[in-house]
C-alpha cells in the first residue's frame, strides 16, 4: 500500500474493542524501530517503553486504584474499580514516558518530551501498517507519582501515555478528518 494511503487509514479504536491478537513481544521490538526514528534533537534518546501483558496489566490496575485512592480520598469504590479495570481492556499495553536530562545545555525537557511523543506517533502508525489497532490514553495516571514511581519513573520523568494495543473486535466508522487548510497559514 501507499505509504500516504496507509497513513490516512489509521485511527484509533476504543481500548474495550481492543482484543486478541497482538503483536508478539518480538514484532513490538520490530516495530519499535520506526520509534527511534523519530526526530530527537542531541540524539538523547528519551523514549521509554514498558510492555505489559497478562497478568501485569492487573498489577498495573492496583497501581492506578491504589494511586486513585490516593489522589481523591473521596472517591466511590465504583471509580476506583473502573480505575483498576482500564489496563485490561486490551490484551497489550505499552507505558511509554521520556526519561529526562535536567537542564541540558541545548534540549530542554518539552523537547524531550515531543521527541518522545514523536516516537509514540511512529508505533501507532506502525502497528496500524502492521494490521494491529490502537489507542492512546493518558489520564490522570500519567501525571501521579504514585502511579510514576511504581513503574520505575523518577519525578523528572513524564510517562506521556499508556498505548493500548490488540485487533479490533468490531469495525468502527472511518472518521471525518478536518480540512487541513483550515489549519494552515501562509506568512
Ligand atoms: C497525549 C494524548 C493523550 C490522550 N489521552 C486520551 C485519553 O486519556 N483518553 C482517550 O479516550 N483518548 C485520549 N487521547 C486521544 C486518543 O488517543 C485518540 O487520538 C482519539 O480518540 C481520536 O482518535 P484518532 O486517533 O482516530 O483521531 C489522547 C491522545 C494523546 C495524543
Amino acid at each position: 500500500m501507499d505509504a500516504i494511503e496507509c497513513l490516512l487509514g489509521r485511527q484509533s479504536t476504543p481500548a474495550g474493542l481492543l482484543v486478541e491478537p497482538s503483536p508478539t513481544d518480538e514484532q513490538v521490538v520490530t516495530l519499535l524501530q520506526t520509534a527511534m526514528r523519530a526526530p530527537d534533537h542531541g540524539a538523547l534518546r528519551p523514549w521509554r517503553f514498558l510492555l505489559i501483558r497478562g497478568d501485569r496489566r492487573e498489577a498495573l490496575g492496583d497501581i492506578f486504584a491504589d494511586a486513585l485512592a490516593l489522589r481523591e480520598p473521596e472517591a466511590s469504590a465504583d471509580d476506583i474499580e473502573k480505575a483498576r479495570g482500564k489496563p485490561v481492556r486490551a490484551p497489550l499495553v505499552l507505558a511509554v514516558w521520556a526519561e529526562i536530562v535536567e537542564n541540558h545545555p541545548k534540549v530542554p525537557a518539552i523537547e524531550q518530551v515531543v521527541a518522545t511523543g514523536a516516537a509514540a506517533q511512529n508505533l501507532l502508525n506502525a502497528l496500524h501498517a502492521e494490521g494491529y489497532q490502537a489507542i492512546w490514553v493518558t489520564g490522570a495516571p500519567c501525571y501521579d507519582e504514585n502511579v510514576k514511581a511504581p513503574l520505575g519513573l523518577a519525578a523528572k520523568d513524564r510517562l506521556v501515555g499508556f498505548i493500548h494495543i490488540g485487533t479490533a473486535n468490531k469495525t468502527t466508522p472511518m472518521k471525518e478528518r478536518p480540512d487541513p487548510a483550515a489549519y494552515l497559514q501562509t506568512w
